[in-house]
């Protein structure tokens, strides 16, 4: 393991000021050692986002997900709760649910052993013999994940010894104070997709404004540059800007059809006195969790790691109020999703390129190095994959 990881010199390199500091090696993106250090020390201890709220909206309704070596089954077992297991049965280890499905009962395929929405055995057929439907009392139930939710994004804590969720989320509830995300409406629009490459490239590609012209031509060079945005708790890091949802042309801001998509109430008196539009942003929660969030908008999305060479990035739109579900509003709604999914059919090719060589790129010896007027953000993701992998100790640097 110990060669996977980062030796003094290569953390005290991470940590030197942007311009001179060099990235992470090739290896955190690709080796299957970094991979397996990181599910142990950071994703099975900390908090990962693992699935939408608006996935589960009914009581009975689940949906099994695999992320990252782990397969779980959320349940909606009541209107106010959300309920996660190991997708393993408590009678000899079968995968219980493998596409969303609803029922008041989870049943496993092998021997029919039946749970109630809680975990809780509700039937044993035949345990005792034919037509004896007894004997099996004493066994437990489903293995049930410590879970909860903010922002329509799910997560779990697998060790059962992380921090109080509230507590962890509480920096980026403080950012988003002014915003009230009960105005939020899920539109019953989301996209997912697979593909291969390590999921810190995904994060660090949504970060940085220096890919945008050559990348996105369409956005043009961000001369506003984003803003970094992070906690001294390493609970989120990504980006603000005002500048960047000002032009007219722009296709989120003003995307194409009839009708206009309200914005949150406190901006809807919004006024600019420099020419500069109401901020807009991307909140990452690593590993997995994504809040972008815009005046009209917010979307949620789920960056999922499968594995060093594999991720599956989901997005739920939601819009304001009744601007979420309002037909009329439906030709809107559906061109924001539009833009949305070619500015990452842009960026997905980037990222499995960049994937492909990583491993070739240690072997040549070839370092990573930063902009520092464009890749702060990117720079402190990094920095803080190290903190959260235990590399360092947990102070700011
Ligand atoms: S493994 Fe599930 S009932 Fe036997
Ligand atoms: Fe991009």
């Amino acid at each position: 393991m110990a060669e996977t990881m980062l030796n003094p010199d290569a953390v005290a390199a991470l940590f030197r000021p942007t311009a001179d500091a060099i990235g992470l090696p090739g290896r955190a993106y690709a080796s299957e050692g970094w991979w397996q250090a990181e599910r142990e020390r950071w994703f099975k201890r900390g908090w990962m986002a693992i699935a939408f709220e608006s996935d589960v909206p009914r009581v009975g309704d689940m949906w099994p997900v695999d992320v990252a070596g782990w397969s779980l089954l959320m349940v909606r077992s009541a209107i106010d709760e959300i309920a996660v297991f190991h997708n393993i049965c408590a009678h000899r280890g079968m995968k219980l649910v493998d596409s969303p499905t609803r029922g008041a009962r989870i049943v496993c395929p092998w021997h029919c052993w039946t749970y109630d929405l809680n975990g809780a055995i509700a039937r044993q057929p035949h345990i005792g013999g034919p037509d004896i439907n007894q004997g099996g009392s004493t066994y437990a139930g489903l293995k049930r994940v410590r879970a909860a939710a903010w922002g329509d994004i799910v997560y779990v804590n697998l060790s059962d010894d992380a921090e109080p969720f509230e507590d962890f989320i509480a920096p980026l509830k403080a950012r988003f104070a002014d915003y009230d995300l009960s105005e939020m409406r899920f539109s019953g629009l989301n996209s997912d997709h697979s593909f291969e490459a390590n999921w810190k490239l995904v994060i660090e590609g949504g970060i940085e404004d220096y890919h945008l012209p050559w990348v996105h031509p369409q956005e043009g060079l961000n001369k506003d540059n984003f803003t970094p945005e992070f906690d001294d708790r390493d609970c989120y890091v990504g980006f603000s800007s005002r500048y960047a949802m000002t032009r007219e042309a722009n296709s989120l801001r003003n995307p194409q059809g009839e009708g206009e998509l309200p914005l949150f109430s406190h901006l809807a008196r919004y006024e600019s006195a420099d020419g500069l539009g109401p901020e807009c942003g991307m909140f990452v929660v690593p590993p997995s969790a994504v809040y972008w969030l815009l005046y009209n908008m917010f979307i949620p999305t789920l960056i999922l790691p499968l594995g060093p060479n594999a991720t599956r990035q989901r997005r739920s739109y939601h819009f304001i109020g009744d601007a979420a579900t309002d037909p009329l509003l439906s030709a809107k709604r559906e061109a924001v999703r539009t833009s949305w999914e070619s500015i990452s059919a842009q960026d997905t090719p980037i990222a499995i390129r960049v994937q492909a060589l990583q491993h070739q790129r240690d072997e040549a010896g070839i370092d990573a190095r930063f902009s520092a007027y464009w890749e702060r953000a990117v720079h402190h993701f990094q920095q803080m994959t190290a903190r959260r992998m235990g590399l360092i100790g947990g102070e700011a640097v």
